[in-house]
């Protein structure tokens, strides 16, 4: 297979945790903005969990027609039913089901067998192939769950008519030598068929949710499902843009990599933060508004001499304002203002005298204050303001 696909579930996964919900308006905002990135299959939401969603499905899958939209089910009838309902008007869909298969899931929480669980892939898989062209089995939290038990959960979806079998490590649990070797296995049990997709699903509660990702890669997954800014349940998913530029920037080491646009990384950001008012972290990696700031001295000098002493990724190929602002010690206040309203910032008059205060500050240090300076510097000062999104178009990479 050419590329690893690209499955976003920020609409579904993302919006799941608390104070990221979204509403179908905000949704179909995403779904564009997705879909201009690149992504390969948006997963729209969850139809059975609420009119709400249902109706957001519906939506997206009507207004975004160039990407493929997947919908959430349970393996069961009625969340089929919905599902279905809801990809109804999509170009391409695809029904999302899952069941649970470790021991401790079945029995906890479903108070099933596992015969039981087999039987309820195997008709349910069925039941959504009769009614949605490509179907997905996730057997959630597959990462705890026996291997040869998963070995035949997956043949049993793979038999009733799924092409993409997905094996989440739902909850965060995993290290990448465990995790894709349990790819592995499955891989070998089934025969490495040509038309199934295996496919990662990590959550980020060990903070290796990226790097479980790329191990499953390594062992033959063409498919990772994540987040813009790697929100998702408790600690998160796996960050779209983190993988995607992980996989570009050593595309050497992995001999493959997304179809993404990675330009458009830092725009898909922004404007998941304008929607969800959630700023990520500054020093979050590729979007972060520090992640491309230098302050040390030594390191300025460096990349001044040359950007590739400290930056392995360069702002412009993921989308970042890069122009080099001609703001310096002689500048006014008005240049000032004038630069923030342009990265999407509406200082009021104490904010635009700190920024100011900085600006000098740094500009007596550097000679040059640059655009992404400038971010950090209007990040730190009014870090409780949403930022819109930057319209700037970046180059190509
Ligand atoms: O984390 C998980 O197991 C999931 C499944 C529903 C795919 O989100
Ligand atoms: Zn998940």
């Amino acid at each position: 297979m050419s590329h690893v696909r690209i499955f976003d579930t920020t609409l579904r996964d993302g919006e799941q945790s608390p104070g990221f919900s979204m509403n179908t308006e905000e949704k179909i905002r995403m779904a564009h903005q997705l879909a201009a990135l690149g992504v390969d299959i948006i997963e729209a939401g969850f139809p059975i969990a609420s009119k709400g969603d249902l109706e957001a499905v519906l939506a997206v899958a009507k207004e975004v027609r160039e990407v493929p939209i997947a919908a959430l089910a349970r393996a069961r009838k009625d969340d089929i039913l919905a599902a279905a309902e809801a990809l109804k008007p999509a170009k391409s869909p695809r029904m999302h089901v899952f069941l649970a298969t470790s021991d401790l899931h079945l029995q906890a929480k479903l108070h099933m067998t596992r015969e039981q669980a087999l039987e309820a892939i195997g008709s349910m898989v069925k039941l959504a192939r009769n009614l949605v062209a490509e179907v997905e089995f996730s057997a959630e939290d597959a990462g705890r769950t026996e291997i040869e038990f998963l070995c035949q959960a997956c043949q049993i979806a793979v038999d009733a008519g799924a092409t993409v079998l997905n094996l989440p490590d739902t909850v965060g649990y995993a290290v990448p030598e465990e995790y894709a070797e349990m790819f592995l296995k499955v891989r070998e049990h089934l025969g490495d068929p040509e038309h199934i997709i295996l496919s990662a699903h990590c959550h980020d509660d060990l903070g290796l949710a990226v790097a479980n990702s790329l191990a499953a890669v390594r062992a033959g997954v063409r498919q990772i499902e994540c987040t813009v800014n790697g929100i998702g349940e408790r600690a998160g998913n796996a960050a779209l843009e983190e993988v995607a530029v992980a996989l570009a920037v050593r595309k050497e080491s992995f001999g493959i990599a997304t179809k993404l646009k990675l330009n458009e990384l830092y725009k898909s950001s922004r404007l998941l933060t304008q929607i969800t008012g959630a700023q990520v972290a500054p020093n979050k990696a590729v979007v972060g508004a520090n992640a491309f700031a230098h302050e040390a001295g030594i390191h300025q000098d460096g990349i001044i001499k040359n950007p590739l002493t400290y930056e392995i990724i360069s702002p412009e190929a993921v989308g970042v304002p890069s122009r080099s602002l001609v703001l310096g010690k002689h500048s006014g206040r008005h240049a000032l203002r004038l630069s923030l309203t342009e990265l999407g910032y509406d200082p009021n008059d104490a904010e635009l005298a700190e920024c100011y205060r900085r600006v000098t500050t740094l500009a007596d240090q550097s000679k040059q204050v640059r655009a992404r300076d400038l971010m950090t510097i209007a990040h730190e000062v009014m870090r409780r303001k949403a930022v819109p999104v930057a319209s700037e178009a970046a180059p190509a990479v």
